[in-house]
C-alpha cells in the first residue's frame, strides 16, 4: 500500500494526467512523487519516506525549502493584506535590487513565470526593432509559449543539417506559420551564428539564448561562441537576449551574464529570483524597456504581476544571495558533490559524468565525448539515466526526469558538507545497481 500511488490514481480522476504541470510526472517512476513536506534540502513523500533533494524545485528553491527569512518576509506581506493588482513600495525595492545586481537591468518588469518573461521580452524586442523574427539556439528552452516551443527535445534522427536545424514542434496545437519566424543555429557554433546573422539580420529582432545551456545538463559557451554572441548581433542591429530563467543567481549574484562578462540588451530571470514563490523578471536597457506602455506602445500587463507575497519573497532571496560567503558555500558544496559523484561512477566503472556550474549540474551517461551543444547531449544514454534516477529515489535521493534528453539537476544553499556525504552514501547502491543490472544483462 502506498499513499503516493493511491493519490496518483485519485488525482487522475480530476487533474489531467494526475498533475498540475505535465513535466511533473517523473519519467523514471512513471508517476509524480507526491510530497507532504519539505525543509532545507530535504523532502518527505506521502508515505513518510525522506529524500535529499537534488532537483530543488527545478532550481527555484536555491536557498532551500521553507527558509525562515523568506517565510517571515511573506508573512509580513500577508499581514498587510497582500493586496494584489496595485503598486506598492516593495515592487520598487525589488526593482532597485535587481537593477543593482544584474548588469543588463536598467529597468525591469515582473511577471509570474519564466514563460511569460520570455514571451513579453520577445514582443518587446520586436516592438523596439520593428523586425519580426527570432534567432533561437537549437535545443535551448525558453518556456511553453508558442513562439519558442520549437527545436526543444528534437529526436536525434530528426535534427536536420547543422546549417539549418529542423524547427521540430515540441507540442501539438502550435499555430501554423510560427516556425517560419525562427532562425535556428546550434549552440557553440560561432561560424553558423555569424552566417545566420549575415543572412537574416534585416528580419531579426533578437538572438535569444541560454548563456549557460543548463537545459541540456550543463554546457558552457566556448570563448569564440561567447565573443560572437557579444559582438555579432550588435554589429547587425539585432538585440541580444539572455534567458537566465534557469541560470540567474546560480553562480554569481549578477547571474551568468556577470559570470561570463557579457551584458546582453535584454534578459529574463526566473526560478531562483522568487525564492520559491512565483515571480519572474524581464529587464534590460532603459531605452528598450521604455518602449513598454505607458512610456511606449508595447503592452505588458497582468493582474498578478508583482504580487506582494512573491515580491517580498524575492527581496528576501536576493538579499540572501548578496550575503558574504553565499557563493563560496555554493562553490564548495558543488565541488564536493560533483567530484564525489564522478568518483562513484569511476569506482563502479559506470559511464557517467557530472558537469556542473554553481548550484546546477547535468549527468551524462554513456560515451558522449565532448559536449558542445544539443547534438552532443542528445546522444547520452537515457535509459541508463532513468535507471540511475530510479535507484537514487529508491535510496533516498530525489532527482527529477522531465522527459527529453539530458536533464538539469541542482542543490540548494541549505545543503552542508554532511548532507553531501550522506547523499553520496545513499547514491552508492544506486550506482552499484547499474553495474549489477549490466552484468545480469550480459549473462
Ligand atoms: C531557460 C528557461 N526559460 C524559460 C523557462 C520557463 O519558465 P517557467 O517554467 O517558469 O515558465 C524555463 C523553465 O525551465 C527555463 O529553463
Amino acid at each position: 500500500m502506498s499513499k503516493v500511488t493511491d493519490l496518483f490514481a485519485r488525482a487522475q480522476r480530476s487533474l489531467a494526467g494526475g498533475v498540475s504541470s505535465s513535466t511533473r510526472v517523473n519519467r523514471a517512476l512513471g508517476h509524480p512523487l507526491y510530497f507532504a513536506r519539505a525543509d532545507g534540502c530535504r523532502l518527505w513523500d506521502l508515505d513518510g519516506r525522506e529524500y535529499i533533494d537534488l532537483c530543488c524545485s527545478h532550481g527555484a528553491t536555491l536557498v532551500g525549502h521553507g527558509d525562515a527569512r523568506i517565510r517571515a518576509a511573506v508573512e509580513r506581506a500577508l499581514a498587510t493584506g497582500a493586496a494584489c493588482s496595485y503598486e506598492n513600495e516593495l515592487q520598487t525595492e525589488l526593482a532597485e535590487l535587481v537593477c543593482a545586481m544584474v548588469p543588463a537591468c536598467e529597468r525591469v518588469r515582473f511577471v509570474g513565470s519564466g514563460t511569460e518573461a520570455t514571451m513579453h521580452a520577445i514582443r518587446l524586442a520586436r516592438a523596439y526593432t520593428g523586425k519580426p523574427k527570432l534567432l533561437k539556439i537549437e535545443g535551448n528552452f525558453h518556456g511553453y509559449h508558442d513562439q519558442v516551443m520549437f527545436s526543444i527535445g528534437t529526436p536525434a534522427d530528426q535534427l536536420g543539417p547543422e546549417s539549418s536545424p529542423t524547427a521540430w514542434a515540441a507540442s501539438s496545437g502550435m499555430a501554423p506559420g510560427l516556425a517560419e519566424q525562427l532562425v535556428l543555429v546550434p549552440y557553440n557554433r560561432p561560424d553558423l551564428l555569424k552566417a545566420a546573422l549575415e543572412r537574416h539580420a534585416h528580419e531579426l529582432a533578437a538572438v535569444i539564448c541560454e548563456p549557460i545551456y543548463f537545459n541540456a545538463g550543463c554546457i558552457r559557451p566556448t570563448p569564440e561562441f561567447l565573443a560572437a554572441l557579444r559582438d555579432e548581433p550588435r554589429r547587425h542591429g539585432v538585440l541580444l537576449m539572455f534567458d537566465e530563467v534557469l541560470a540567474a543567481f546560480r553562480m554569481a549574484p549578477g547571474g551568468a551574464q556577470q559570470y561570463l562578462g557579457v551584458t546582453p540588451d535584454l534578459c529574463t530571470l526566473g526560478k531562483a529570483v522568487g525564492g520559491g514563490y512565483p515571480l519572474s523578471v524581464f529587464g534590460g536597457r532603459r531605452e528598450i524597456m521604455e518602449k513598454l506602455m505607458p512610456t511606449g506602445d508595447c503592452q505588458h500587463s497582468g493582474t498578478y504581476n508583482g504580487h506582494p507575497t512573491s515580491v517580498a519573497a524575492a527581496i528576501a532571496a536576493l538579499k540572501i544571495y548578496g550575503e558574504p560567503g553565499f557563493y563560496e558555500h555554493i562553490g564548495a558544496i558543488g565541488a564536493e558533490l560533483f567530484a564525489g559523484m564522478n568518483e562513484l561512477f569511476a569506482r563502479y566503472d559506470v559511464p557517467g559524468r557530472v558537469e556542473g556550474l554553481g548550484a546546477r549540474f547535468g549527468i551524462y551517461f554513456g560515451d558522449v565525448g565532448a559536449l558542445g551543444n544539443y547534438r552532443d547531449a542528445v546522444r547520452h544514454d537515457r535509459s541508463l539515466m532513468l535507471r540511475f534516477i530510479r535507484g537514487a529515489i529508491d535510496n533516498g535521493v530525489y532527482f527529477h526526469d522531465y522527459g527529453g534528453g539530458a536533464c538539469h539537476h541542482g542543490f540548494c544553499a541549505a545543503m552542508t558538507s554532511t548532507d553531501v556525504r550522506e547523499a553520496l552514501e545513499r547514491l552508492e547502491p544506486a550506482v552499484a545497481s547499474l553495474v549489477v543490472a549490466a552484468e545480469a544483462a550480459t549473462v
